[in-house]
């Protein structure tokens, strides 16, 4: 590997300098040396980057990597292999592994396997709860002294509000660590295989209304507005929850949003076909629910875009509908999705998506050496892709798992190069490693 590589001509968009201009940028032992025009490369692999964009390499708070526990689905490797290949030079795995991320040894496991596989950063996240129990908090100093940052019971509801004030009020006592909460309030939720509405009467199946989602979340600003604690809320899927979370921000509360693809480009009405791969939690709600999570997106009521990449096995989602696990895979169509579903159609530009997919989850997770700036001495985590070419979602995946909601559709817009601290992890659309 070349210890100086030179991207030429690309357009460097790059929120968080303020930059969207066609540069190039020179990366020299890990880090960026030089952004400028007309940049020298002798001695470098120069990288023609002529009509591509280049970007903040992109950061995915919100995935499921299934190691330990289910290595049949994903490994920390393989995950952090599509997510290379999705643009991502960080993710974050959500704690709902057998066993849990509850405790630091845990986090310690999924970070060596990381470092081992040295495709991307991964900052695991710590459980709220014991074993994700719900009732008793995990040893949540522990790992944040092992440098976790952030905390979900993913997969689940924090259920009680006594226990999200006591973590809230915990948590505020260090500097920087967030609480991101699944909201559901499960006893509305339960047994539900789709939206409640008109679609889910039609179709036959038990729905769980957008109210399980909009009860949670009023609970939880609630609970932060008493402890001035940090919330952040995983994968917005009602209009109703982006009203709520308005308001919280005008109000001043210390609280950020998320926003999956797949709640930005699907509804309930996909699921005429049972395909089990929209089978997600929370579900797919309705056309105007998603009109809604495009529009606060763009107007930066939800902060970021995460991919809750959730890997099945195959014979589980083959399985009737109400018995399949929700989730779909996303880490490899996240970029694709957004550039072709939401900058196509002109809903938001190129640098609202990489803001929401980069700038923004950096700094929610306390990333610092993601999502930008793009400067001199920074380090070389990056991304570049090209708008412009289209692909179909197939087969095979480089994740372990081909759960994809997306099966099937073409996407505009592919990762060419992904750079993880100055080493191309994906170079021409093909991880290097
Ligand atoms: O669809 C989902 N799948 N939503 C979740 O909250 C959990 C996830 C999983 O772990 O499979």
């Amino acid at each position: 590997m070349a210890e100086r590589t030179l991207f030429r001509g690309a357009r460097v968009v790059d929120p968080a300098a303020g930059l969207d201009d066609v540069m190039d940028v020179l990366v020299q032992e890990g880090g960026v040396a030089a952004v400028g025009s007309g940049l020298d490369g002798l001695g470098s692999t120069v990288l023609d980057c002529e009509g591509l964009v280049l970007a903040p390499g992109l950061v995915d708070m919100h995935a499921h990597l299934r190691q330990p526990g289910r290595e049949d689905k994903e490994t920390v490797e393989t995950g952090c292999r599509a997510a290379a290949a999705g643009g991502f030079t960080a993710v974050a795995p959500m704690a709902n592994t057998d066993p849990v991320a509850d405790n630091a040894a845990v986090i310690h496991e999924i970070r060596d396997l990381a470092v081992q596989a040295d495709l991307c950063n991964v900052f695991p996240v710590g459980a709220i709860t014991k074993g994700l129990e719900g009732e008793f908090m995990a040893d949540i100093g522990e790992m944040v002294e092992a440098g976790v940052r952030m905390f979900s019971d993913d997969g689940r509801c924090v259920p009680t509000a006594r226990i999200l004030r006591n973590a809230l009020t915990y948590a505020k006592t260090f500097d920087d660590v967030v609480l991101a909460e699944h909201c559901e309030d499960a006893s509305l939720a339960e047994g539900g295989q789709m939206h409640e509405g008109y679609h889910s009467y039609t179709l036959g199946l038990a729905g769980a209304p957008g109210e399980a989602e909009e009860i949670a979340v009023a609970r939880d600003l609630a609970v932060a507005r008493l402890t001035g604690g940090r919330l952040h809320l995983c994968h917005l899927s009602s209009a109703r929850s982006v009203e709520l979370v308005r308001r919280a921000k005008a109000e001043g509360l210390r609280v950020t949003a998320e926003v999956t693809p797949h709640h930005l480009v699907f509804s309930d009405e996909d699921l005429v076909a049972y395909d089990t791969n929209l089978k997600v939690n929370p579900p797919l709600r309705t056309a105007e629910d998603r009109a809604s999570l495009r529009a606060a997106l763009a107007d930066g009521t939800i902060d970021a875009i995460a991919t809750d990449h959730a890997p099945h096995a195959v014979e589980e989602k083959e399985a009737e509908f109400d018995r399949a696990p929700p989730g779909t895979i996303g880490l490899e169509t996240a970029l694709g999705a957004v550039l072709t579903e939401l900058v196509g159609p002109g809903l938001m530009d190129v640098r609202r998506a990489v803001e929401a997919m980069a700038v923004a989850p950096a700094r929610i997770l306390g990333a610092a050496d993601h999502g930008g700036p793009i400067e001199m001495g920074r380090p070389a985590n990056l991304v570049v892709f090209d708008p412009a070419a289209s692909w179909v979602v197939e087969p095979p995946f480089h994740s372990k798992s081909r759960n994809s909601a997306f099966l099937g559709r073409t996407l505009q817009g592919r990762v060419i190069h992904t750079m993880l601290r100055g080493e191309l992890t994906v170079t021409d659309g093909k991880p290097t490693r």
